[in-house]
């Protein structure tokens, strides 16, 4: 699986399909749908018609990451709507093994999403059911944002408790990923780095795609 899941929040979306159409090229294998509701986060971006439209004329699978305060009521919609990889935050008021189990249930992964203040241990008592868990290097809401540079510990710190417990799930980290800092993510024990701003404001995204997988020491096969 390539590691790079392209965010398309921070594209302009008269240009989506062209930009979808050079991740194809690229071998992308999923596209990150950033799904905030205006309240979890201050911001609205986008619902399971842009799921749809997408999964109607790509390849992709679709990592679907809700920011919203009641996900249990969004699951079914982004499921009919072809999402593959569902998440939803821990800080939600929704019961999060129930929302586990209904997403499993869909035969969709399901992952679970740490803000950048929220304990580590909130995951612990759900980590057996999980697939995924994604970290925030940012706060939620907004694509180009500074990394906070604490969330490499954060990663390590998870990686290790991941380790220790000999879980097979894997490691996403979120926001603020640069040429600069995914190798030090990487080395933390990140498997999956979803990546937004970095790649809709290069110039050639082919190639920017290229110095990524190159930092990750990773080949196309
Ligand atoms: C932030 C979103 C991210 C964001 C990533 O709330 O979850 O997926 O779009 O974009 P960059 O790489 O710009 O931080
Ligand atoms: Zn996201």
């Amino acid at each position: 699986m390539n590691p790079i899941f392209p965010s398309i929040l921070s594209t302009n979306f008269f240009n989506l399909q062209a930009k979808l159409e050079v991740f194809e090229k690229s071998r992308i294998d999923f596209i990150h749908l950033d799904i905030m509701d205006g309240h979890f986060v201050d911001n609205i971006s986008f619902g399971p018609s842009m799921a749809k439209a997408i999964k109607g004329k790509f390849h992709f699978s679709l990592d679907v990451h809700l920011m919203v305060s009641n996900p249990a009521r969004m699951v079914p919609h982004f499921i009919q709507s072809g999402a593959d990889w569902l998440s939803f935050h821990v800080e939600t008021d929704d019961d999060s093994s129930d929302v586990i189990a209904q997403i499993k249930e869909s035969g969709c992964r399901a992952g679970l999403v740490l803000n950048p203040d929220t304990p580590l241990e909130r995951v612990q008592p759900f980590l057996n059911g999980l697939d995924f868990i994604l970290m925030m290097s940012v706060f939620p809401g907004f694509g180009g944002q500074k990394f906070i540079a604490a969330s490499l510990e954060r990663v390590r710190q998870m990686k290790k408790e991941l380790l220790v417990r000999q879980s097979p799930c894997l490691l996403q980290v979120d926001g603020g990923i640069a040429l600069e800092n995914i190798s030090g993510l990487k080395d933390a024990g990140a498997d999956l780095f979803v990546i937004g701003t970095q790649l809709f404001n290069a110039d050639n995204i082919e190639e920017k795609i290229s110095q990524f997988l190159n930092r990750l020491s990773w080949s196309q096969r």
